[in-house]
């Protein structure tokens, strides 16, 4: 079969990019394409890329030399991502068999890019960059999760930390109407799932075009759609962070009591200098809204380590902050400089076997915590979303409206599917998940 249009598609990055990937994937096949497993097998091999650190473009070239030895086959080649959008043409130069270059800012134009692809066009470029004002809709979302839905509510970022790669490669921040967040709300249930998740590099930042609904309004709004039991959001951003998020968290059941909080530092020198436009005061004034909540709110945050000039009493200050918080999850970064970027100017000061240190030390403090913290809620019983079954374990793992990870056992024979839901009784703790036992009737 010579003229089947097939496509393989890797995906790097965060959420986001694996969102667009279901909706890329969604458009190819409503343009004729089928989706396989290998390079190999391929006419039309695409790349979702990610730039937010380390050398990320290197290893995105290292990967399209690999390609390489491809392109005899008559194979073709797109870059997407966030990667794309950073190096635009120069990936055409240093891989010459590449033919479409994209960013996520471009992709409501991905239909008319695949025809000029078809038509043999071999320098195709989506690079609109922060002047599009308009977001990425499509009916042809392939969900690839099979528990969980998700939905982007706003595009782009325009917070511009100093040390972030976000808002030149991903755009202006930009949102969606409320009454189209609404409706793909009601789809996803119609197809089956029961969790969502709404998307956005900042979530709370969040301004309806048609001005009808405010975040806090949207999250009650889609928690009350029929059929949904799980609202999950994630990022917010302190910045933009309100008491009425935590208010319809407290009023609708179904928005999951977690939130992920990204403080970056504890040092409000070190955040004036990340630009984050908070300070360590300030971010704990919100942490003060959720732990005076009706409801106990579970809260994770993003850490950097190392950010150029960090002092040992910064880091210590961040140290400080994991206990006062009492965080049940940190995802710790060690500063990367990346292009275009204005810490760029600043000298990156920290050794980086001072970075690995500092990051060592901080997730050592982190574990700790976790472990007192998951230890105190065995004897409880919680209600676990199936996610998948490991047969070797014999074990079931879910997750916990908290967004704890719960690895369970049940004495019937039929795994659940995931996407179902189970009570179940915790017996053991770990530091970063809970064990338990399924209560069967
Ligand atoms: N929009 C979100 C997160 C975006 S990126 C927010 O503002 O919180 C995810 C995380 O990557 C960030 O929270 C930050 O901790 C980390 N990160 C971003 N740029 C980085 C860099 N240059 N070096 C190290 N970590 C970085
Ligand atoms: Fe990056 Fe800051 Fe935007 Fe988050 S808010 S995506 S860290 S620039
Ligand atoms: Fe990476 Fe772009 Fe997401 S840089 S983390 S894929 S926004």
């Amino acid at each position: 079969m010579a003229t089947e249009k097939t496509f393989y598609l890797e995906t790097f990055g965060c959420q986001m990019n694996a969102h667009d990937s279901e909706k890329v994937i969604g458009t190819l096949q409503q343009q004729g394409y089928r989706q396989v497993e290998s390079e190999e097998d391929a006419g039309l091999i695409l790349y979702n890329t990610c730039s937010i650190r380390d050398k990320a473009e290197q290893k995105v070239f290292h990967r399209l030399n690999d390609y390489k030895k491809l392109q005899k086959a008559g194979k073709r080649f797109g870059v997407l991502g966030c990667v794309a959008q950073q190096e635009g043409e120069k990936i055409f130069e240093r891989a010459p068999y590449v033919s479409l270059v994209s960013g996520s800012a471009s992709y409501r134009r991905l239909p008319e890019m695949l025809e000029r692809l078809e038509a043999g066009e071999t320098r195709i470029t989506g690079l609109d960059d922060r002047a599009t004002e308009e977001t990425f809709e499509t009916e042809f979302t392939a969900r690839q999760n099979p528990y969980r839905g998700y939905i982007t509510i706003i595009e782009g970022c325009d917070k511009f930390c100093a040390y972030c790669v976000v808002p030149y490669t991903r755009g202006k921040e930009r949102s969606r109407s409320s009454s189209s967040v609404l409706a793909e709300a009601r789809r996803i249930v119609d197809q089956g799932y029961s969790e969502i998740q709404l998307l956005g590099q900042n979530v709370n930042s969040y301004r309806d075009p048609e001005g009808k609904l405010s975040f806090a309004d949207l999250l009650a709004a889609v928690g009350q759609v029929e059929g949904i039991r799980r609202v999950r959001f994630t990022t917010s951003h302190p910045r933009d962070f309100t008491p009425d998020i935590v208010a319809a968290i407290d009023a609708v059941p179904t928005l999951c009591d977690h939130v992920h909080l990204p403080v970056q530092s504890g040092s409000s020198n070190v955040l004036k200098r990340m630009a984050r436009e908070y300070t360590r005061e300030w971010y704990l004034e919100r942490i003060s809204w959720m732990k005076a909540a009706k409801r106990p709110i579970s809260l994770s945050t993003d850490i950097i380590v190392g950010f150029p000039s960090e002092t040992e009493d910064d880091f210590i200050q961040t140290m400080d902050l994991l206990a006062e918080v009492q965080y049940d999850c940190v995802f710790g970064f060690k500063y990367s400089a990346r292009p275009n970027t204005p810490a760029l100017v600043m000298i990156d000061s920290i050794p980086e076997a001072e970075k690995s240190l500092r990051l060592q030390r901080l997730l050592d403090r982190q574990r700790e915590i976790q472990r007192v913290n998951y230890s105190k809620q065995i004897g409880e019983v919680l209600e676990v979303m199936v996610e998948g079954v490991n047969p070797a374990r014999g074990q079931i793992a879910g997750r916990s409206t908290q967004n704890k990870s719960v690895n369970f056992t049940m004495s019937s024979p039929i795994a659940p599917a995931p996407g179902s839901y189970l009570m179940v009784k915790i017996t053991g703790a770990f530091p970063n998940s809970l064990v338990g036992v399924a209560i069967e009737s």
